[in-house]
């Protein structure tokens, strides 16, 4: 398996453009399945996690064709033609599900236009048991049958999908995403609330909207979708990663740099850009992008609570614990998300950091300097928060299961050596 290492203390200084949005991309791939028409999808990142959708689609029996390079030999996101024109069979079968939870997201649009679902439980993951109830209650409330055997969710509307009133006792993405593809096409009208708000939700509602499909209330926590008998084709853009940008903009925070982030908003990273400010971190805007930098004076420690959209963003928070760990003073982080999303601290605490987890909360005491050491990669969001702390460090960090990595961050060392970071991948034989 990969590793990367890294030799810190070097102030990161230079330019990084923002891919397209992981966590839209994947929706916005299984919307594909809505329509026997081609759906063409731009600016998509090159990660794992869009390969392992465009397996499954493929699977499914959606044609697919890709291009990712810009005609001067320039880099730009990659290019999904897709087309569900012919869908014989209705399953994700469980070795691409566990694989990557988001598999989830092909049950609504399979259900709501072929009638028919199966689709296995995705099972938990490393930050929690993530159970997929809420997206199984809202299709039962749409007039679907749903039974699990086997490890499977068979879920089965031979007559279509009723419009419904659906009311998410806690809020979630992937249920509301899921949700809202299945009532695109049922009959009559859905009302989805407490719906997720977050960005990737709309870039998926604007989406279905090219497509021909009838929702209001884009971007707040009630839906209303008017069924329609079909969807079409259309041309759609994703959205830049704001999770990416945030990681990126800790990374100028935690090395005292300064970086020009392309491509990315500040709008819908105000929640983050809050905390780094009040943490003694600059952000600018400019022009396509925004402008992070620290050059004088020690960070303070801010608290952090994350939440759901527009509050502070839970794939942040292993980002935002590296930072608080070289800042002065205190700082109480609680994740409200994910029951067991703080792997990261131990290895963190490993490299010098002091942090004592109560709970849902973690109280973290900056220390002068972190140092360099090997580290273990445990998922996704806590793998890039030890790039993080070992790009401060003093010394040699090795960060072992990179794979991690690799399914959400896009070309990382590359972006960060281009910065002036001592970076580099050390592949396995
Ligand atoms: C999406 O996951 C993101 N993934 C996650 O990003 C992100 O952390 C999460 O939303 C929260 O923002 C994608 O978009 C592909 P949820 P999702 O349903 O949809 C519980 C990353 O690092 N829940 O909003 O799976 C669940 O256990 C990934 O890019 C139920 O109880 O998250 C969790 O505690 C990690 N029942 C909470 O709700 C359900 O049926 C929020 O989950 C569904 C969820």
């Amino acid at each position: 398996m990969d590793q990367i290492r890294i030799r810190g203390g070097k102030p990161l200084n230079g330019t990084i453009n923002i891919g397209g949005a992981k966590n839209a991309a994947l929706p916005l791939m299984a919307a594909s399945l809505m329509t026997a028409e081609t759906l063409n999808l731009s600016n998509l990142p090159h990660l794992v996690d869009i390969s392992t959708m465009v397996h499954l689609l493929a699977e499914l029996g959606v044609e697919i064709s890709m291009d990712g390079n810009a005609p001067n030999g320039g880099h730009i996101g990659r290019a999904l033609n897709l087309r569900a024109e012919n869908i014989p069979g209705h399953t994700a079968p469980y070795d691409l599900v566990r694989r990557m939870r988001a598999s989830i997201l092909v049950l609504g649009p399979l259900v709501s236009r072929f009638g028919e679902a199966r689709v296995s439980l995705p099972g938990g993951c490393a930050i929690g048991t993530r159970p997929v109830d809420l997206h199984l209650n809202g299709l039962r409330e749409l007039g679907a049958e749903i039974e699990l055997a086997e490890g499977y969710i068979q879920a089965t509307a031979p007559n279509g999908l009723q419009g419904g009133k659906i009311i998410f006792p806690s809020v979630s993405v992937g249920a509301t995403e899921n949700l809202l593809m299945a009532a695109c096409l049922a009959k009559g009208e859905t009302t989805l609330l407490n719906a997720a708000r977050e960005p990737e939700v709309a870039d998926l509602a604007h989406c279905l909207v090219a497509m021909g499909a009838d929702i209001s209330g884009i971007g707040s926590d009630t839906l209303t979708i008017q069924g329609v008998d079909s969807l079409h084709g259309a041309d759609y853009q994703v959205i830049p990663d704001r999770i990416e940008t945030g990681t990126y903009a800790v990374a100028a925070a935690i090395t005292g740099g300064d970086i020009i982030l392309k491509g990315c908003g500040i709008a819908q990273n105000t929640a983050m850009i809050d905390v780094l400010r009040r943490s003694g971190v600059t952000v600018d805007e400019v022009e396509d992008g925004m402008r992070v930098h620290r050059t004088t004076g020690a960070l303070k420690g801010v608290d952090i609570l994350t939440e759901p959209y527009p509050g502070f963003p839970t794939d942040m928070q292993a980002q935002l614990m590296a930072l608080m760990a070289t800042a002065e003073g205190a700082s109480m982080i609680t994740e409200s998300i994910f029951e067991n999303r703080f792997m990261h601290v131990p290895e963190l605490c490993r490299m010098g950091a002091d942090i004592n987890v109560h709970g849902a909360s973690a109280i973290v005491r900056g220390v002068g300097h972190l140092s360099g050491a090997p580290l273990m990669a445990t998922d996704l969001r806590a793998s890039v928060s030890l790039v993080l702390a070992g790009l401060a460090a003093e010394g040699e960090t090795l960060v072992s299961r990179v794979y991690h990595l690799d399914r959400g961050y896009e070309r990382l060392e590359e972006k960060l050596s281009a910065c002036g970071a001592d970076i580099e991948r050390i592949e396995s034989k």
